[in-house]
């Protein structure tokens, strides 16, 4: 069965109740289907639009804060998801293959972007940046480690043109949903990152502005090297200081970055400009 089925099996489910309605023992249809509305989807939306405004829109603080409260009390029910689909139960994959990750977009404008990452578990979304953006992550389900990097700015570093840039370590560990909504900024917060899924996991983005090749914000792929593993001239660390220290390669985009793009099915956003 593909997440496709399974997206469209909790739109019908939805479906069935709100065109259906009892009265005097009979069941009433309404026609034509309207999707419902998630009233913190919805906030969020509005929320975004108020604190996106295009290129070099970093979120003030008190706007961070707003943000991530909307996001922190939001549920997999807001996006049309449900704990108890079978994608959601599956404990492990068969075969060595890495399982593909799927997307699924809610709202995309020039400004900002929303959507969902929907990771079997084993799945991997490969080490990336987000160039000039802020993103605000809401694991909804499931559990997934995160290693995220920032890159070291060093003025006098004398091989800017390597491939090789010096990053410190952010963030390595586990998220296991509910659990509040983590942010990365362009030169903070662990603006690289790298996702594994530990059981199959759903995670919301909120990307401001969204990736655009043409306007100089495509992805990037890297490895990470560990600091001790490479002779460097420099920097004179040892011990658990190099620890936090790792070599960060670009690379062309490995095969896991590759994802499945689906239909998003769940409630759905009224644009302002409708309201
Ligand atoms: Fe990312």
């Amino acid at each position: 069965m593909t997440i496709e089925v399974r997206l469209a099996d909790v739109s019908r489910s939805i479906r069935k109740k709100k065109c259906c309605r009892k009265t005097s023992g009979k069941t009433k249809r309404y026609l034509p289907y309207m999707r419902p509305v998630s009233y913190r989807l919805q906030r969020l939306y509005l929320s975004c639009l108020d604190v996106f405004k295009g290129v070099g829109t970093v979120p003030s603080p008190s706007d961070v804060q707003k943000l991530c409260s909307i996001l922190d009390g939001m549920m997999a029910e807001d996006v049309g998801l449900s704990r108890n689909l079978q994608f959601f139960k599956t404990k492990s994959t068969t075969g060595g293959e890495i399982p593909k990750v799927a997307c699924t977009n809610i709202y995309q404008s020039e400004n900002f972007s929303l959507c969902i990452f929907f990771l079997p578990a084993n799945a991997v979304i490969p080490l990336h940046n987000h160039p000039g953006m802020t993103v605000f992550s809401k694991l909804l389900l499931g559990k997934v480690h995160v290693k995220a990097y920032d890159l070291v700015t060093d003025d006098n570093s004398d091989d800017s043109s390597s491939q090789l840039k010096l990053a410190s370590l952010k963030a390595d560990g586990v998220f296991t949903a509910p659990c509040d909504t983590s942010v990365l900024y362009p030169t903070s917060g662990g603006n690289i990152h790298a996702f594994t899924a530990i059981t199959p996991c759903a995670i919301l983005d909120v990307m401001g502005p969204p990736y655009s090749k043409k306007d100089g914000r495509d992805c990037s792929y890297y490895r990470d090297i560990p600091f001790d593993a490479l002779p460097n001239e420099r920097a004179v660390m040892t011990g658990e200081e190099s620890k936090r220290y790792w070599w960060l390669e670009e690379i062309d985009a490995p095969k896991e970055s590759e994802m499945e793009g689906i239909e998003y099915m769940g409630p759905q956003i009224i644009e302002r400009s409708t309201l």
